[in-house]
């Protein structure tokens, strides 16, 4: 079938050629995407509904052309997350190719994590289960449990270019050199960015460091894009979707995401909603996920046998957590300076319309992201909260 972008009507019909529907059956085609790339199509009938997501030729919002093969490896992901953390992950039906379309459950009854958070609703055991789908998700395809000839096959296979691009630049580059002028920067810290991120020759080289890890570092499969709003919740239940960035890629970096849109939610319960119950609870949910971590990394390892026996070592499984737990720092940094003085921003960021909430609460981020990429190690000794809360009140001080 030729390539074309679902509407209303061609929705419905589709579906029902799929027989997901009875062919006289009442049936409904919404789009409710709120993204920037994909558009995502809610299918309903009498008794059961279904989503479509399809990847057209253009991104949704600013119609610029983006390669479609993002599909084929969201749809790989789909299926991989299926198998190796099935409670985690929507079920897969089926993939299009011609389409570029994914059939998958509707997560009706799930909300957004974001949101959730925002609006001060919090679920028991979030970030333990988040823990446990990092650790479950990401091991598999290290060269711990994968046959390394498979892997090579495999990273041959996952080549998300297009994406990729879209990382190096957006999170990886453009925040330390704005080199295609898309840094959006709050209005009166112009200077303040410039001397302390465009003109720090320290913070460069380690963003450099961390760029060539990231290309380099092909340690698993990744999400790629592990944000809050890529997290769907219910009482007792942790969904991720969206793996379109997936790449094989430091296990870190998929760590760092979560970890970094845990203190956005922090901060918004803090300055925003004023909740000193929310940011607790917020800084338990931040303590339990790094501890999930911990535990979930030494548990899988303890469990599943290491068939290579150069890696089967208990001193370098060791070291190889303590690097997983240090590169989350550093990508933490990174994740929290882009969202704040990059492109692309986080709704906890711009609803806030004081200006002189908005600059306080971006120089927290600067200082705190700044240590966090430059110092990772001293995080594995010192607590990550406290050294936020003591950017928070040097920056409430001045
Ligand atoms: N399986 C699902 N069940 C229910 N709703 C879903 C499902 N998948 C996606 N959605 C809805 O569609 C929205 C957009 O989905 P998604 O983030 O996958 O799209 P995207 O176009 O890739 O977005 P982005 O620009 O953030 O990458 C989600 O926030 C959610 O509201
Ligand atoms: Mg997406």
């Amino acid at each position: 079938m030729d390539y074309k972008l679902l509407d209303k009507e061609s929705g419905v019909e589709y579906a029902k050629s799929k027989k997901l529907f009875q062919s006289d059956e009442k049936v409904t085609c919404q789009e409710i995407g709120d993204g920037n790339i994909n558009y995502v199509f809610r299918l309903k009938g009498e008794k059961k509904s279904y989503i479509f997501k399809q990847a057209d030729e253009l991104l949704r919002s600013s119609q610029r052309p983006l390669s479609q093969n993002r599909m084929d490896i969201e749809a790989f992901m789909l299926n991989y997350y299926n198998k190796s953390t099935p409670n985690f992950s929507p079920k897969l039906y089926f993939y299009d190719r011609d389409l570029k379309l994914i059939a998958m459950e509707d997560l009706f009854d799930y909300k957004n994590l974001r949101h959730e958070y925002m609006n001060g609703n919090f679920y028991q055991g979030t970030t333990k289960r988040l823990g446990e789908f990092c650790v479950k998700s990401l091991l598999p395809t290290t060269i711990f449990y994968m046959d390394l000839n498979k892997r090579r096959k495999l990273q041959s296979m996952i080549c998300n270019e297009d994406m990729c691009n879209i990382t190096e630049d957006l999170v990886l580059t453009e925040p330390f050199i704005d080199y295609k002028k898309r840094n959006v920067i709050t209005e009166g810290l112009e200077k303040y960015v410039e001397e302390n991120i465009y003109n720090d020759r320290n913070l460069q080289l380690r963003a450099a460091v961390l760029k060539e890890k990231f290309v380099n570092d092909k340690q698993a499969l990744i999400h790629g894009d592990l944000h809050t709003g890529s997290i769907f919740v219910k009482e007792g239940e942790v969904k991720i979707i969206d793996p379109e960035f997936a790449t094989f890629a430091p296990i870190g970096y998929d760590l760092g995401n979560v970890l970094a849109n845990l203190f956005f939610a922090l901060l918004y319960n803090e300055e925003v909603l004023k909740s000193v119950d929310g940011a607790n609870e917020i800084k338990q949910q931040i303590e339990i996920f790094i501890k999930s971590l911990y535990r979930s990394f030494t548990e899988y390892f303890k469990k599943k046998k290491i068939i290579d026996p150069s890696f089967n070592n208990s001193n370098f499984i060791n070291k190889t957590i303590q690097d997983y737990m240090t590169d989350m720092y550093s990508f933490c940094g990174m994740e929290l300076l882009r969202r704040t003085i990059g492109d692309s921003k986080v709704l906890e960021l711009t609803t806030i319309e004081d200006l002189n909430k908005r600059q306080m609460v971006d120089k927290i981020l600067i200082n705190f992201s700044k240590n966090l990429i430059t110092s990772p190690e001293s995080f594995m000794s010192t607590n990550v909260i406290k050294a936020y809360e003591g950017w928070h009140k040097a920056i409430n001080l001045i």
